[in-house]
């Protein structure tokens, strides 16, 4: 069977090999006679399932050793209140607001701690990214948050911030939700990451954390235990249950990009080889032609996340049913920004995108 190509921006798709794997072993994994869904998280098979996907993950991603790694559960969101929670203090953190989801994040943490924008690109509709040397950072800032790829916008982090480089020596907290395992991460930049699995890892209901240690122990009194990242790394994630079978197809996921290969590159190189190959073809057409349009400027157009418009908006309907009829699925912008975006994860194939620029080309000369 052919599958569709789905755009969607998360949950998103995943690799077909790990579809294939996660169906093969549903009701009988290595023999155990469980589902992975049956299995508790305190034996020892599940136990095996989730050292091998955080041994996997600190492999793919070379995470050093004095960071841990979490798996949480609330999503992105829930940690826009939990990091603050855990590394303010009380005290304040600096946000940098590039779109919707810096945004929430800096609403949702004025709950918790004194807030400050360090820099904002709202004036110019969350199309471009501030230059790092305008951004207003407090001394005493308990943290900086920034999102390094906003799926809503398009806008991507083609570095992280050096904030030592900046004078300021809290620690760095990206929201890499969109963006995690799609290229190398410059750990010793980065004081806490955390991202939902849903658009590159696997099923919705793990959030991944990867933390300094130096910032476990510091959660305010009234942060829930549930939520203390002290009280989740001293128990490897197993303070309460965890979401078993993502974590379970997330580990498929990490062995899947473990192999993956483009010439010399292995792994994350090779992945990140794979998604500028498959950005370049996508952006290059729409810039290239004279009824779509991508509103981000050039040099921090998003890898993942590629929203486009219509010059010509009446069309928009045609243009989405004639894409589904060609199996081009969930192309519909978010609808805070309208027109189109067609997210492409880890998993969208080079022939996905190939597909879709086909059929962005065919429209066009169809409707001269
Ligand atoms: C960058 C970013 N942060 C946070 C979130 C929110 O994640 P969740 O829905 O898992 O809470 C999303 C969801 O799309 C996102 O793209």
């Amino acid at each position: 069977m052919t599958r569709p190509f789905n755009f969607s921006a998360g949950p998103a798709n995943l690799p077909e090999a790990v579809l294939q794997q996660a169906a093969a072993e549903m009701l009988d994994w290595h023999g155990s006679g469980m589902s992975v869904m049956e299995m508790s998280h305190r034996g020892k098979e599940f136990i095996s399932i989730y050292e091998n996907a955080e041994a996997d993950f600190r492999e793919l991603m070379a995470v050093p050793n004095n960071f841990k790694i979490l798996f949480m559960q609330g999503g992105g969101l829930a940690e826009n209140a939990i990091v603050p929670l855990n590394l303010s203090r009380g005290g304040s953190a600096d946000f940098v607001v590039t779109g919707s989801w810096s945004d929430k994040s800096q609403k949702e943490a004025r709950k918790y701690c004194d807030v400050q924008i360090a820099a904002t690109t709202e004036s110019s509709a969350f199309t471009s990214l501030p230059p790092t040397a305008s951004w207003q950072l407090r001394r005493n800032a308990s943290y900086v948050h920034v999102c390094t790829n906003e799926t809503i916008h398009g806008v991507e982090f083609q570095q992280l911030p050096d904030l030592k480089g900046l004078g300021s020596d809290a620690p760095l907290v990206i929201d890499f939700s969109s963006q995690v395992a799609s290229r190398p991460v410059d750990w010793s930049r980065v004081g806490l990451a955390f991202g939902g699995a849903q658009k590159n890892l696997g099923p919705a209901g793990v959030t991944l954390v990867v933390v300094r240690e130096d910032l476990l122990d510091h959660a305010l009194p009234v942060c829930p235990s549930a939520f203390n990242y002290k009280t989740v790394a001293d128990n490897d994630s197993m303070y309460n249950t965890p979401p078993t079978y993502a974590i379970y197809i997330a580990g498929l996921t990490f062995q899947w990009l473990k192999r993956q290969r483009e010439g010399e590159a292995t792994g994350i190189e090779a992945i990140e080889k794979h998604n500028v190959a498959k950005a370049q073809l996508l952006y290059d057409a729409i810039d290239n032609s004279q009824l779509y349009l991508n509103k981000v400027s050039k040099d921090c157009r998003s890898r993942m996340n590629v929203p486009f418009f219509l010059r010509d908006e009446s069309r928009n309907d045609a243009f989405l049913a004639g894409a589904k009829a060609r199996g081009l699925l969930q192309l519909k912008g978010h609808k805070s920004v309208g027109g189109m975006r067609a997210s492409i994860y880890n998993a969208m194939p080079l022939a996905g995108v190939q597909a879709l620029v086909s059929y962005l080309q065919e429209f066009e000369q169809k409707q001269a």
